[in-house]
C-alpha cells in the first residue's frame, strides 16, 4: 500500500494563518518533515506524526535536498502520510518543486497544499499592499541570493510603477539599493523592511531607497526572516498600518487621555487587554489618564475587540 504526501505551506508564521486543509492534513499525518520557521503551535496540530527537523538553522549545515525526498519517498512506500512542511508557500523560493519532482519521478502520489507567502502577507500584515490602483499595477518578488540572478532581475526592471519585493536580502539591502538608484529608480522611492511578519518578533522599517542600505534596522530578535518592499505603496503603510499588525511581545499599549475616569470606555477596554494577559487585575485601582500592558506570552492584535470597542490610541508597537 502506498501512502500519500502533501507538500504544505505553513504561511509566514502566525499560526492563525496556517489554511484549514493544512490543519486537517497535519491532524492526520504519520510523519511530519518541517523546516526552520515553522511555529510550534502548528506542529502541535500534528499530534499522531513523528516530526523531524529538515531545514536549515544558522551556522549549521542542513539536510541535503536529495535526503528530504528520499525520506519522503520512503515513507510513503512504507504506507504513511507524509507532511511536508514549508513556511509561506511551498512553492515561493521553498524548493517545493523540486520535491513535487522527485515523488512523481518516484511514483508516489502527493499533493500541493498552498500556504501565505510572507511575499504578500509581510507587506500587508505592515500595512503595505503590493498593487495599488493608480500607485503600483504589478509586483516582483526575487530572491536576493544568489547575488547574479537577484542582480539580473532587478536590472530589467524599469523605474518605478511598480513594487519589488526581495526574500532572502536583508544582508545584500545595500547592494540592491545601488542597483535600482542605478537603474534610475528616485531616491526618494519609499521602501521597508520588514522583519518576522506575523511572529512575535515583527517589526518594520521604513524610510526611502537611498537610505535602505545604510539604515539601523529596529531591534529584534536577531534569527527572525526579513524581507524588503521597495516601490510608492509602501508609503500608504501610514495610512494603513496601524489598523493591521499585530503587537510585538512586550509592545507598549498606551491609552491616552488626561484625567481618565474608572468608567471611560477606553480604560475600560485598555484594562480588560491587560487582564487576560495577566498583567493586572480587574480589581487594580484605576490607573488615571495612562496605563500600559505588556504581553510577556500572548500577542494582542492591533485590532482586538476590546482595543477596538474601547477606543483605545495604540502608540506604541
Ligand atoms: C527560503 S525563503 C521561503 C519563503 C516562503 N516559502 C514564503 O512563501 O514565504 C525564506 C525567506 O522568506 C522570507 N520570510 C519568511 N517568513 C517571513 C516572515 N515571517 N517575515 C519576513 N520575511 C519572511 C525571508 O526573506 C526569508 O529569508
Amino acid at each position: 500500500m502506498s501512502g500519500f504526501v502533501s507538500l504544505v505551506g505553513a504561511g509566514p508564521g502566525d499560526p492563525e494563518l496556517l489554511t484549514l486543509k493544512a490543519a486537517r492534513r497535519l491532524a492526520v499525518a504519520d510523519l511530519v518533515l518541517y523546516d526552520a520557521l515553522v511555529a510550534p503551535e502548528v506542529l502541535a496540530l500534528a499530534q499522531r506524526a513523528r516530526r523531524f527537523f529538515v531545514g536549515k538553522r544558522a551556522g549549521r549545515p542542513s539536510m541535503k535536498q536529495e535526503t528530504i525526498s528520499a525520506l519522503m519517498v520512503r515513507a510513503a512506500r512504507r504506507g504513511d502520510r507524509v507532511v511536508r512542511l514549508k513556511g509561506g508557500d511551498p512553492f515561493v523560493f521553498g524548493r517545493g518543486g523540486e520535491e513535487a519532482l522527485a515523488l512523481a519521478d518516484a511514483g508516489i502520489p502527493f499533493e500541493v497544499v498552498p500556504g501565505v507567502s510572507s511575499a504578500i502577507a509581510g507587506p500587508a500584515l505592515s500595512g503595505i499592499p503590493v498593487t495599488h490602483r493608480g500607485i503600483s499595477s504589478a509586483f516582483t518578488v526575487v530572491a536576493g541570493q544568489p547575488a547574479e540572478s537577484c542582480r539580473r532581475v532587478l536590472s530589467a526592471l524599469a523605474p518605478g510603477g511598480h513594487t519589488v519585493v526581495v526574500l532572502m536580502g536583508l544582508a545584500s539591502r545595500a547592494e540592491v539599493a545601488a542597483l535600482l538608484l542605478a537603474r534610475g529608480w528616485r531616491s526618494a522611492t519609499p521602501a521597508a523592511v520588514i522583519l518576522g511578519a506575523s511572529t512575535p518578533a515583527a517589526a518594520t522599517w521604513t524610510g526611502t531607497l537611498a537610505e535602505l542600505g545604510i539604515a539601523d534596522l529596529p531591534e529584534t530578535d536577531p534569527d527572525a526572516p526579513g524581507l524588503l518592499v521597495i516601490g510608492e505603496v509602501v508609503a500608504l503603510a501610514e495610512r494603513i498600518a496601524p489598523y493591521e499588525p499585530a503587537l510585538r511581545v512586550g509592545a507598549e499599549v498606551v491609552a491616552r487621555g488626561e484625567n481618565m475616569s474608572r468608567t471611560d470606555p477606553a480604560h475600560r477596554g485598555i484594562r480588560e487587554v491587560a487582564a487576560r494577559v495577566g498583567r493586572i487585575s480587574r480589581s487594580d485601582p484605576a490607573p488615571r489618564g495612562i496605563r500600559e500592558v505588556a504581553a510577556p506570552m500572548e500577542r494582542i492584535s492591533r485590532s482586538d475587540p476590546a482595543l477596538v470597542g474601547g477606543g483605545i490610541d495604540v502608540v506604541a508597537g
